[in-house]
């Protein structure tokens, strides 16, 4: 059963049955500002920080999500009213046409109801931090109509905490006040603690107060306000406040009218000039072209055309969507991740910055010097931290207010963790990173700068790469295999001083890129040094890991190995066999294998289970992951961040049917006509997926805010499609279906377009016969252009 369907054209998702499972998000604004907005306009809006700057207020994991960014619509001649989006009226749907449309960073929610078509589209523009709806309303019936529109937002408490509980500083500093058609909240005790709402019209009523608006005994379903036609005029220093502007229209038979309406951060005065600005529904239009200019300009990075068509809409649209989503706002503002947590996660952030290098390269180094600095002096990465700690021009600068009755403010030295509360694989994403994005810039003194640790004293960045290694070539166990410390990449694999194989993998990975890196500088010491630790890690791994049909998962601290053939549970895992094969240590017999034991005993139609068969018996030695129900998250679900790392391992072997098999089956797109199964958005990578051991099986969990987001991306185009810079060079080197005839890439690279035509005329999955560029053969590769010009590269594969 499908809900919606993809329109490429508009780069929007069309959810028609408006009534989804779950709530299926989108996320509005690019900049300062972001709203989580589900496809009834339920949600939420943060400034800067979802933590500590919510605008307004959402009930976390409550059988509906509310509140929203609402308008009401009333038809004043017989008393009826409904919501422009589906909720939180909630009209049956069989007399009331809904629709929602997901665009890159806006929502558009339509509905046609009793002779009146209505349109709500909420977007922020680029650089100001306002949220703006553009509602168009028109009469389709013959005759004239008297209507009341109304709008609804309910303020938060700005701190999290401060909007989940202990309200008894807060209900009493909250206030909001009326003037010239414009609502001022504010937290009284905050200094920048000022929102406003506004409307292109003079409003003809308004409550600042939730409950005279929504009434005693009801909800956003009933406002009182909107039943009865009139709102209160209410405003008060102190309790709950919201945002409701009333306007009365007549509309003549076949008129629309448009207006606008705007939430915005600041004090009133600031809303003044933006109120006449969006008065002009010019001006609305030009900000909402600016935005869509802001994504053809990162989407035209990197464009394809291949015989599969859910791999085209997912790489031209969605997937590096939701790959950007993560970077911009961390991984902390959704309907699950509700802003209790915020900051940099280490490894989330390192792998997140690392997919993005191509459409985002100042993100991704603004995140490298974050997370440079995030880093200790010996050489592990804080687990989670917030980069203002850090950085010297936020320095003495108040991040958080500081309540009178809550917590002491933590001191720098108990910020920063020591190496128990350390994650074994956390710093070493960071080396990829740095390499991937010199790869995409050529910004290789970026190595030279200089950049403090969070624990004291400063480094070059090249330093900082080298602590990173050094850290994990010490941190072994008795095998000499990485140390598994308070979790690796499985935040539930807890092996503490027992070792991780996975881990081991990565250092080697992470040392392939440092080498690459270092001798196309030139740094022949460090290229001697870092080759001898790389031999020793791989030495170790294939002494030690190689269980006769794959890679076993690690040792616990007493010895026991996990992820043998003997095991009951837990017997093949995806991580530490991915990774042997991607990061290069595997030889061709190992890895063959070891991918082959991965689609045996791990593939389902819907993608890679992370572990086969789950864990059912709890074991504190190999971790909490065994206390986790079986089919979910860690313990054997379809975990989707490291199924991309299978499809790169099966690309590294040349099994282009074997990792497009694998692509396909996590795909979402493939999933958009069983939703009764998946539950979850389409146009998402989840988190997870439940896995075969568990009885709701297919059905999809968390979306947007997952590594999968990037790391499908990255996987896809550059191995499986096989287009990726190297430090001088660009390659193209395709892992694809054999039956693939041809695929088209087109890829901006150091500000000159290439437009890369594969043939397949052998019907190979890998192997590149000849390249030319603009009619002149090249011996392999295709050597950096200059900015500014095209080019047509022409492979042909054999
Ligand atoms: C979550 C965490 C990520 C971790 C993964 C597996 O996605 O954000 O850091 O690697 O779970 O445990």
């Amino acid at each position: 059963m499908r809900y919606g369907y993809f329109d490429d054209e508009n780069r929007e998702y069309v959810i028609d049955h408006v009534n989804t499972p779950v709530p299926w998000t989108n996320y509005i604004g690019v900049n300062d500002m972001c709203a989580v907005l589900s496809q009834s306009a339920d949600g939420y809006v943060f400034y800067k920080s979802p933590q500590y700057h919510r605008i307004t207020r959402f009930r976390p994991n409550a059988p509906i999500s509310r509140p929203g960014h609402y308008v009401y619509l009333r038809d004043d001649d017989t008393g009826e009213y409904w919501s422009i989006s589906w909720q939180p009226v909630g009209k049956d749907l069989t007399k009331a046409k809904y629709e929602c449309r997901h665009g890159l960073s806006y929502s558009k929610y339509s509905c046609e109801y009793n002779g009146i078509s209505a349109c709500q589209t909420i977007f922020i523009p680029l650089n100001e931090p306002v949220e703006l709806w553009d509602v168009v309303l028109k009469n389709n019936s013959s005759r004239p109509r008297c209507l009341s529109i109304y709008s609804y937002i309910e303020f938060s408490f700005h701190q999290i905490d401060m909007d989940n509980q202990n309200f008894q500083m807060s209900l009493y500093a909250s206030g909001s006040s009326y003037a010239d058609g414009i609502i001022e909240y504010d937290l009284y005790y905050e200094e920048s603690g000022y929102q406003w709402f506004t409307s292109s019209f003079e409003p003809d009523g308004f409550d600042c107060l939730r409950d005279r608006f929504l009434g005693a005994y009801r909800d956003e379903r009933n406002p009182i306000a909107v039943e009865r036609g009139e709102c209160t005029g209410s405003f008060e220093k102190t309790g709950n406040h919201c945002a409701a502007l009333q306007k009365k229209l007549v509309l003549q038979p076949g008129q629309d009218i448009r207006i606008a309406f705007l939430l915005g951060e600041g004090k009133r005065e600031t809303a003044a000039p933006m109120r006449e600005k969006y008065s002009d529904p010019a001006n609305v239009d030009r900000a909402f072209s600016d935005l869509a200019a802001f994504w053809d300009e990162k989407l035209s990075k990197l464009q394809v055309n291949t015989p599969n068509q859910g791999m085209n809409t997912s790489l031209n649209i969605w997937n590096l969507y939701q790959a950007e989503v993560n970077i911009m706002f961390s991984r902390f503002a959704s309907f699950i991740e509700v802003g209790g947590r915020t900051g940099l996660g280490f490894r989330d952030t390192s792998q997140d910055a690392m997919t993005i290098a191509s459409s985002n390269p100042e993100k991704c180094r603004q995140r490298i010097i974050e997370l440079c600095r995030g880093l200790t002096q010996q050489g592990y990465g804080l687990h989670l931290f917030q980069p203002e700690w850090f950085d010297p021009e936020f320095q003495g600068k108040q991040q958080s207010f500081k309540s009178p009755t809550v917590i002491p403010t933590p001191s720098m030295e108990e910020k920063v963790h020591g190496i128990k509360d350390a994650c074994s694989d956390d710093a070493l994403w960071l080396i990829a990173a740095i390499s991937e994005y010199i790869k995409e810039t050529g910004e290789v003194s970026l190595l030279d700068e200089m950049v403090t640790y969070a624990d004291g004293g400063e480094g070059t960045v090249y330093q900082h790469m080298m602590r990173i290694l050094d850290f994990s070539a010490e941190q072994v166990g008795a095998t000499g295999i990485c140390k598994g410390l308070r979790a690796d990449w499985n935040d539930c694999l807890n092996l503490g001083g027992g070792e991780s194989a996975m881990v081991s993998f990565l250092h080697y990975w992470a040392l392939q890129h440092f080498l690459a890196l270092s001798r196309f500088i030139g740094k022949t010491e460090e290229v001697e040094k870092y080759e001898k630790m790389a031999a020793k890690v791989k030495k170790a791994c294939n002494d030690n890991l190689w269980d006769g049909e794959w890679y076993i998962r690690g040792i616990t601290g007493s010895g026991r190995k996990i992820g043998t053939h003997d095991d009951k549970e837990g017997k093949v895992h995806i991580e530490s066999n991915a990774w042997a094969v991607f990061s290069g240590v595997a030889d061709l017999d190992r890895a063959v294998k070891a991918m082959d034991s991965v689609d045996k005993y791990l593939y389902t139609p819907y993608g890679l289970m992370l572990n086969a068969p789950s864990y059912t018996k709890s074991d504190d030695e190999i971790g909490f992951v065994t206390r986790v129900y079986p089919g979910v998250k860690e313990n054997g679900s379809i975990f989707s961040h490291p199924n991309p790392w299978a499809w790169c391992a099966e690309a590294a072997l040349g099994r282009g049917d074997r990792a497009m098999k694998f692509y396909n089956a996590l795909l979402p797109y493939n999933q958009n006509d069983k939703i009764e199964v998946r539950q979850s958005e389409p146009y998402s990578y989840c988190q997870f997926v439940m896995g075969k051991d568990h009885t709701a099986f297919g059905r999809a969990r968390h979306p947007f805010m997952t590594g999968s987001g990037g790391w499908a991306y990255f996987a896809a185009t550059r191995y499986l499609l096989g287009v990726r810079p190297d430090f001088d060079h660009l390659i193209v080197d395709p892992c694809i279906p054999k039956d693939w005839g041809s695929f088209d890439v087109t890829r901006v690279w150091r500000g000159a377009v290439y437009r890369i035509h594969v043939e397949n005329p052998c019907g190979v999955s890998k192997g590149v016969k000849t390249m030319e560029m603009d009619g002149k053969t090249l011996s392999g590769w295709i050597p950096v252009q200059k900015a500014g010009t095209q080019h047509s590269v022409h492979v042909v594969m054999g």
